[in-house]
C-alpha cells in the first residue's frame, strides 16, 4: 500500500489481494514499530542494534536506509492519520522524562533502548494498515481487486533473449481468470508461516509472490532464515495467538514448568535476548516446548489489560486474565527473513519484476530479524520501490509467454488438504527450530513424495498447496547447503557460525552462495 500511494503520484494502479485488503501479516503486528526518532545518535544505535541481531548477515547498505529513512516515512504516516499512542497525563507523571503528547514507547528483545512506537496497546499493524488503506482507497488512480488469487506472472521474451515481466494472471472469486497488463508488477504479498504447522501467521500467508516469482526464475535469497517468535499461545486447540515480545519488554519473566525463570542459563540478556536465543532456550526447557509468561514477576505496575487490550481479550476467551495468570507459549513461525532478492529499491533478478516487505529479501535483516523491524522496512522499502518502478517503467507490451504452466481439471479438495497437512507437519518436525542433516534429507524426500502426487486444479487452494510446496524446497534446499549455525539457522550437526558469512541464492533448482 505504501508502494501504491507512491506510483498513484504519477499514474494508475492496481491493488489485488486474495482476501480483503487489510487481511496480511501487517494488520496482525501487535508490538509496533521500530523507528529511532531521537536524531541521530537514536539512528546510529538502531542500526547497530539491527546489524547484531542479524548475526553477521545483514546487508549494511539496506540497513542503513531502513533506520535513516525510517523517521521520515513514520512521520509522514502520522500525517496520514496513523494514531500511535502518546502519553497522557497520568502516564506522564508516571514517566521519568515522558511529556504529555509524546509518542510512548516500548522496548523489545536485542535493542538497547525503549524506541518501539505502538498503537492502541497491541493493535499497532492493524492502525498502519487501516491508516494506509484510507488513504489509498482516497486516491483516485488506485483500483482495487479484492478476493483475486494471483496465478502466475507473465514474462515477455524480446529478440534478443531478454526477459520481462509484463503482467499476471488473476483468478478472482467467482473462478474467472483475468490476464492483466502492467508496466512493472510489484510482489508485496508478505511472508509463508503457512508452511510450518505452527504459526502466528494467517491462513492467507502462503508465500505465493515468493512462489511465482522463484517459478519466473527468479533469485530467492537465504529462504532457511525463517524466524520463529518464541510466545506463541500454546493451549490444545487454540489458535497460536502472539503473546507479543513488548509483553517481555514491560518485564514479564519466562519460567519453566517448574516455575524457574530459565532465560539467565542461556542469555545476559535474559527475556530481551535476540529472538532466535530465546525460542531455542524455550524448546531446550519446555515440556512438550511449552513454558509459561509471568507478568506477575515484572518490576513494574502495570495496568495490563489497558496497556495489551487485544492480548487480554484473547486471554479472556479461553479463560485466562493477563496480569493473574502465567500464559502457556511456544515457539511459532513467524517472519521469514528470505524471500525474493532484491535490492534497496525492491528491483528482482527479472526486469519489471519488484518486491517490498516480507516477500522481499533486501539482507536487511540478515540471519535474524531485529524485533518490530518490518511494519518499517514495508513503508521504506515500499516507497523507495515505487521511485524505481515510476522511473523505469516498460510498455506493458510484448509477446505473451505464461512464467509457468498451471494444471487444470477437477481436484478433491481432501487431496489437497491433507497435501497441506502433511507439509506443514513435516516442515515443523524436520526443518524447524532445530535442524540436522538427516531431519532435512527427510523433509527433501517428503517433498519429494509430494510433488509427486501433487493435485492440479484452478483453485485458490491448489494454487496455495503449489506455492507452499516450491517454498517449502526453497526452504528445504536452502537449510541443507548452510553448514552452519547463524541466526534462526541451527543445526544440531554444525552447532558453530562458519569463519565467513554468505548469502544463499537458489534459482532454478540450483544453490549457491554468496558475499
Ligand atoms: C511482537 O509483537 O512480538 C511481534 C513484533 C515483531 O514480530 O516484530
Amino acid at each position: 500500500m505504501r508502494a501504491a500511494a507512491g506510483l498513484a503520484e504519477v499514474g494508475r494502479v492496481l491493488l489485488v489481494t486474495k482476501e480483503g485488503l487489510s487481511e496480511s501479516n501487517t494488520a496482525y503486528a501487535q508490538g509496533g514499530i521500530a523507528v529511532a526518532m531521537g536524531g541521530e545518535e537514536d539512528v546510529a544505535l538502531h542500526l547497530a542494534d539491527t546489524v547484531a541481531a542479524g548475526d553477521g548477515l545483514v546487508d549494511a547498505r539496506a540497513a542503513a536506509v531502513l533506520v535513516e529513512q525510517g523517521p521520515r516515512r513514520v512521520e509522514e504516516l502520522i500525517g496520514w492519520g496513523t494514531g500511535f499512542d502518546r502519553y497522557g497525563a497520568g502516564d506522564a507523571a508516571g514517566a521519568e522524562t515522558a511529556r504529555v503528547g509524546e509518542l510512548m514507547k516500548t522496548r523489545e528483545g536485542a535493542h538497547s533502548l525503549a524506541r518501539i512506537l505502538h498503537a492502541n496497546g497491541d493493535a499497532t499493524g492493524r492502525e498502519i494498515a487501516v491508516s494506509l488503506l484510507r488513504h489509498v482507497r482516497g486516491m483516485a488512480r488506485v483500483e482495487l481487486m479484492e478476493w483475486a488469487t494471483t496465478v502466475n506472472l507473465t514474462v515477455s521474451t524480446s529478440g534478443d533473449g531478454a526477459a520481462r515481466v509484463v503482467g499476471a494472471t488473476l483468478l478472482d472469486a467467482a473462478g474467472e481468470l483475468h490476464a492483466v497488463r502492467a508496466r512493472a508488477v510489484l510482489l508485496a504479498s508478505g511472508g509463508a508461516g503457512q508452511v510450518y504447522s505452527e504459526t502466528t501467521n494467517p491462513a492467507v500467508a502462503t508465500g505465493d509472490g515468493i512462489a511465482m516469482a522463484y517459478r519466473a526464475g527468479v533469485e530467492l535469497m537465504d529462504m532457511e532464515f525463517y524466524q520463529f517468535h518464541p510466545t506463541a499461545f500454546a493451549m490444545e486447540g487454540a489458535p497460536r495467538f502472539l503473546m507479543s515480545e513488548a509483553l517481555r519488554g514491560e518485564g514479564a519473566w519466562l519460567v519453566n514448568a517448574q516455575g524457574e525463570r530459565f532465560m539467565e542459563r542461556y542469555h545476559a540478556g535474559l527475556e530481551l535476548a535476540p529472538r532466535d536465543v530465546v525460542a531455542r532456550a524455550i524448546e531446550r526447557e519446555g515440556m512438550n516446548g511449552v513454558v509459561y509468561l509471568e507478568m506477575r514477576k515484572a518490576g513494574k505496575k502495570l495496568d495490563w489489560k489497558a496497556r495489551f487490550p487485544g492480548i487480554s481479550a484473547f486471554l479472556a476467551e479461553h479463560g485466562l486474565d493477563l496480569g493473574r495468570d502465567p500464559i502457556p507459549v511456544r515457539p511459532a513461525a513467524h517472519y521469514s527473513m528470505g524471500g525474493i532478492r532484491t535490492d534497496v529499491h525492491g528491483r528482482s533478478s527479472l526486469a519489471g519484476l519488484y518486491a517490498a516487505g516480507e516477500a522481499a529479501c533486501t539482507g536487511v535483516h540478515g540471519a535474524n530479524r531485529l524485533a518490530s523491524n518490518s511494519l518499517l522496512e514495508g513503508l521504506v522499502f515500499g516507497a523507495l520501490a515505487a521511485e524505481a518502478m515510476v522511473e523505469e517503467q516498460g510498455s506493458g507490451d510484448g509477446e505473451q509467454g505464461g512464467a509457468d504452466a498451471v494444471a487444470l481439471g477437477a481436484v478433491e479438495v481432501k487431496d489437497i488438504e491433507a497435501g497441506i497437512a502433511e507439509l506443514r507437519a513435516l516442515m515443523w518436525r524436520d526443518a524447524g527450530l532445530l535442524r540436522d542433516e538427516a531431519g532435512l534429507r527427510r523433509a527433501q524426500a517428503g517433498l519429494v513424495a509430494l510433488r509427486n502426487r501433487q493435485p492440479g486444479g484452478m483453485t485458490r487452494r491448489a494454487l496455495e498447496a503449489r506455492n507452499l510446496l516450491t517454498v517449502a524446497e526453497a526452504i528445504v534446499q536452502s537449510a541443507l547447503g548452510r553448514e552452519e549455525s547463524r541466526g534462526a539457522h541451527y543445526r544440531k550437526d554444525f552447532p558453530a557460525r562458519a569463519g565467513v558469512a554468505r548469502h544463499s541464492v537458489v534459482q532454478r533448482g540450483e544453490l549457491r552462495f554468496i558475499a
